[in-house]
Parts: C-alpha cells; sequence; structure tokens
C-alpha cells in the first residue's frame, strides 16, 4: 500500500467541509502513514496528535510530517494509547492497525474511553485486517462484522464501511466509520 492507497482508506470518513482548524488523534501511529493521509485530507491548520509508544517511529513521522505537510500542526505523544494523558476535545480519531494489540476482553473498554475524548457526533475511523483470526503479528484483528458490535457496546450510534482493500497479509483490510 501506498499514500494514496491510506488516503483512500479514509477519505470517506473524513467531513466536508472539514471545519475550522480540526483537531484529530492517530493511535498508534508509527511512522506515520495514515496521519500523513490524514494530513492531505484535513489540510493547513489541522491539528494533529499522533501517539505511539515507539519514539523513534514518531521522529520519523514528525520529519515527514514538516517535509510533506508544514501547515499541519502535528504534535507526538510518546504514550500507550490505552492510557492517554488529556487532550482537548476532538474531531476525530484514527486507528490503523493498532487495535489488533489489544486483547479483544478490554477491546470495548478502551474504545469506550477513547470515544470520551471525542467532541458530539466526532469520528472514530477504524483501518483494520478483515479477519477474527490473529497470528504472532497480529495478534487479536478484528473483522467488520466483529467491529460493528465493538463500536455499538462502546457506544458508536452508528457504524459503516468506508473502503477495503486485499492485502497479502491476512487477505483483507477494511476501514469503517463509526460516530
Ligand atoms: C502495525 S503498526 C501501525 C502503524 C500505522 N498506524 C500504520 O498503519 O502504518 C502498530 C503501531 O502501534 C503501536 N502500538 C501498539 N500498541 C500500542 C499502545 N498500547 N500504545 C501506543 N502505541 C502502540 C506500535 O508501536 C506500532 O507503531
Amino acid at each position: 500500500m501506498d499514500h494514496k492507497d491510506h488516503v483512500d482508506l479514509l477519505s470517506a470518513g473524513i467531513p466536508a467541509p472539514r471545519g475550522t482548524e480540526p483537531v484529530w488523534l492517530d493511535i498508534g501511529s508509527g511512522t506515520g502513514a495514515f496521519t500523513l493521509a490524514l494530513a492531505e485530507l484535513l489540510g493547513p491548520g489541522t491539528h494533529i496528535y499522533s501517539v505511539d509508544r515507539d519514539r523513534s517511529a514518531l521522529a520519523i513521522q514528525e520529519r515527514e510530517m514538516n517535509r510533506r505537510f508544514p501547515g499541519v500542526k502535528l504534535q507526538t505523544i510518546v504514550a500507550d494509547f490505552t492510557d492517554l494523558p488529556d487532550l482537548p476535545q476532538l474531531d476525530g480519531i484514527v486507528a490503523a492497525n493498532s487495535l489488533h494489540f489489544v486483547r479483544r476482553e478490554r477491546l470495548t473498554t478502551v474504545i469506550s474511553g477513547l470515544k470520551q475524548c471525542l467532541a458530539p457526533n466526532g469520528r472514530f475511523i477504524v483501518v483494520e485486517y478483515n479477519t477474527d483470526t490473529g497470528n504472532q503479528w497480529v495478534p487479536y484483528p478484528f473483522s467488520y462484522a466483529s467491529w460493528v458490535q465493538i463500536a455499538a457496546q462502546a457506544g458508536f450510534a452508528h457504524t459503516k464501511l468506508l473502503a477495503h482493500r486485499p492485502s497479502r497479509f491476512l487477505g483483507e483490510i477494511y476501514s469503517a466509520l463509526s460516530v
């Protein structure tokens, strides 16, 4: 997957118009594949909080963001996204290929906690492998069908499928929007 694929997976979940200086959070953002896609979709003036426990990945991401999207205000935070520091109210959250590190029995509680950070009608976009069978690299993935249930249990009223792509790894990757 390249930058266009990342943009395409998120684009239908981004509001139009995007609002004034939107504030988004990317959890488990790594080197920033989807943070950069968010930056492109939301544009200059956007504030993106980007959380990962891997400091070196965040440093790579900062360099790329400064080079490619200097008008976006990126704030990287080295933290565990299941135990976030205080953040301002968010317009949206992206969780791309990161929630599959959370054990299924904890997932609804973690999602409910993240939902508390969102403004009313705030958006939660998940990108995940479309399977419920994990492996040593992707321990606890959840299919779209499972995500519909998890999101509802966490308090989201509506979930819809945004896009999907074939993946050499675990068959398919999907994106979904919950509000
Ligand atoms: C597979 S990578 C995905 C990176 C990026 N979102 C993407 O899709 O390219 C998963 C990332 O989640 C981070 N991660 C996993 N569990 C985490 C946690 N509890 N708190 C913070 N970061 C976490 C890892 O450090 C890693 O950078």
